[in-house]
């Protein structure tokens, strides 16, 4: 073995030694599971927003929205708002919300979901998921 041909092959293991981790730790058992946290309306009590708690602010306009989990929380109106998934069911991205068409759009492969949650375009060919919303003492209950 010359002595390039050594140090040619420790960089080549150093290099895989330093990636391998990386590989390991971006897959962890973490990234993969559902959100067991709010914006998981699974169980019977469902998921309280609280429209006084600063963070939920956006929600004081006609159009605001924010994410609650796994949740995009749109208010429609003083006392309408919409909770549908985020997750587009396309290849899973996150969807925003345009209030000027009342539309969300994907943006990574263009889908188009309405309010309700149905495809309008795709590549996804499933709604997203809509849960029911009740306001009560300035409070939302998403379930
Ligand atoms: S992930 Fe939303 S359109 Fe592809």
């Amino acid at each position: 073995m010359t002595r390039y041909e050594f140090i040619r092959g420790m960089a080549v293991g150093g290099s895989l030694l330093l990636t391998v981790p990386i590989l390991f730790n971006s897959c962890s058992k973490e990234d993969d599971e559902p959100d067991p946290g709010p914006g998981n309306p699974g169980g019977g009590e469902g998921v309280v927003v609280d429209l006084a708690d600063a963070k939920y602010a956006a929600l004081a306009a006609d159009g605001g929205f924010v994410y609650v989990g796994d949740i995009i929380l749109i208010r429609v109106s003083a006392t309408s708002y919409i909770a549908l998934s985020k997750i587009c069911t396309h290849q899973q991205c996150t969807v925003s919300y345009n209030s000027s068409t009342g539309r969300l759009p994907c943006p990574c492969h263009g889908s188009l979901f309405d309010s309700s949650g149905n495809v309008l375009n795709g590549p996804a060919t499933s709604p997203l998921k809509k849960y029911s919303v009740t306001l009560a003492n300035n409070k939302l209950t998403i379930k």
